[in-house]
């Protein structure tokens, strides 16, 4: 089992499970761009040689000010943080809900934190008939989630990777409780303006936009994110935050990498004729596509004895590719997989090995 840690991108378990080394892998279980990191990424660590041994600026100024430049907003509504996992995490533990709402299935760490600091989960289910979009109805559904304390919306959602309606969002904020959308992968929506809710959480008390720099450059290993929100609200956070929590790599990364327009044009240019190519080659496998607003798509297997997003998961593995397996997000059943989008020759790869695996089944 590949997220014996709760995730994709597990090399190590990966390489102990399936008897090779961690490079020899193609890793579709975890969402990076695989056209990075960008340049600046290699230039930056050069020099870093040279910084290490001088402590991080502990308010991580120059990136919040580059991000506040971006989007036009207050410095001090920008809160950096050791990757968008630890911004998660330090929300629950700072706002302290009694009850929170999580849209199921979604990114396992909200739950996870909401568990650690003691609260308790109101699912509300995300429906496979209506492609798991997360609307009014969702809510109305679920019993007392309109007036849960606190409430986390992916946009796009992982691992179904529909965007939410920003409309709903705001209409969602307006009852009061806290609500903390996770942006982590909205960079790969082209039109990410029309979307994001950055701005608008800028100037609400009650609303926070989590984003994470690692998926679209390509840089987990460094660990980067922020949040903005009112600076009374983040307070609250950098008070229970560990000094010096983004390192000074982390944060001459982000800021070099902010500057590549280029990147980012190349990257929605790959996304827009990639994504179509490979849900069409997962189709033809007899797989269900789900629409998708990211760089995953998440599928259903087709029905046959013994084929299960385990089983398959394993035969994959054993040829060097590595899935996810989406029966382990609430909410989904035995059937379900999640598959990244990478280069066209990676995609082609895990085309034939599925075809390959599929025929032992069917
Ligand atoms: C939806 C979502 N949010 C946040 C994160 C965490 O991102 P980071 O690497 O910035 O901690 C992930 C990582 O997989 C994710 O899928």
């Amino acid at each position: 089992m590949l997220e014996r840690y709760g995730h994709g991108g597990d090399l190590t378990t990966a390489a102990e499970a399936y008897g090779r080394q961690e490079d020899e892998f193609v890793d579709f279980s975890s969402n990076m761009n695989p056209l990075g990191p960008p340049e600046a990424v290699r230039r930056e660590l050069v020099r870093y040689a040279e910084r290490i041994a001088a402590y991080p600026d502990p308010a991580v100024r120059r990136l919040r000010a580059k991000l506040a430049a971006r989007y036009g907003i207050s410095e001090e509504a920008i809160l950096a943080g050791n990757g968008a996992a630890e911004l998660i995490d330090l929300a629950v533990r700072a706002f302290r809900p009694g009850t929170v709402a999580l849209p199921m299935p979604s990114f396992g760490e909200y739950a996870d934190a909401v568990r650690k600091a003691g609260g308790r989960i109101i699912p509300v289910p995300l429906r496979p008939e209506s492609d798991f979009t997360l609307d009014e109805r969702a809510f109305a559904e679920a019993e007392s989630a309109s007036s849960a304390d606190m409430l986390f919306i992916g946009s796009p959602n992982n691992p179904t990777g529909r965007l939410a309606d920003p409309s709903l969002i705001l209409k969602l904020a307006e009852r009061g409780g806290i609500v903390i959308v996770d942006e982590a992968f909205i960079d790969f929506v082209p039109d990410e303006e029309r979307y994001t809710l950055i701005r608008e959480a800028a100037v609400r008390p009650n609303l926070f936009v989590i984003r994470s720099m690692t998926k679209f450059y390509a840089v987990p290993g460094i660990r980067l994110g922020y949040m903005v929100g009112s600076p009374a609200g983040l307070d609250r956070l950098r008070g229970l935050q560990i000094p010096w929590s983004v390192n000074s790599l982390a944060q001459r990364i982000g800021e070099a990498v902010l500057d590549d327009a280029a990147f980012a044009a190349e990257t929605h240019r790959w996304l827009q004729r990639e994504k179509p190519r490979l849900a069409g080659k997962l189709k033809q496998l007899g797989m269900h596509v789900y629409p998708s607003d990211a760089n995953y798509l998440l599928a259903r297997l087709p029905e046959a004895e013994g084929l299960t997003a385990a089983s398959l998961q394993r035969e994959m593995g054993r040829r060097g590719v590595l899935i996810r397996d989406a029966s382990r997000f609430d909410g989904l059943d035995g059937r379900y997989c999640r598959f990244a989008v990478k280069l066209r020759e990676h995609n082609d790869r895990l085309a034939a090995a599925l075809g390959e695996c599929l025929r032992l089944f069917l």
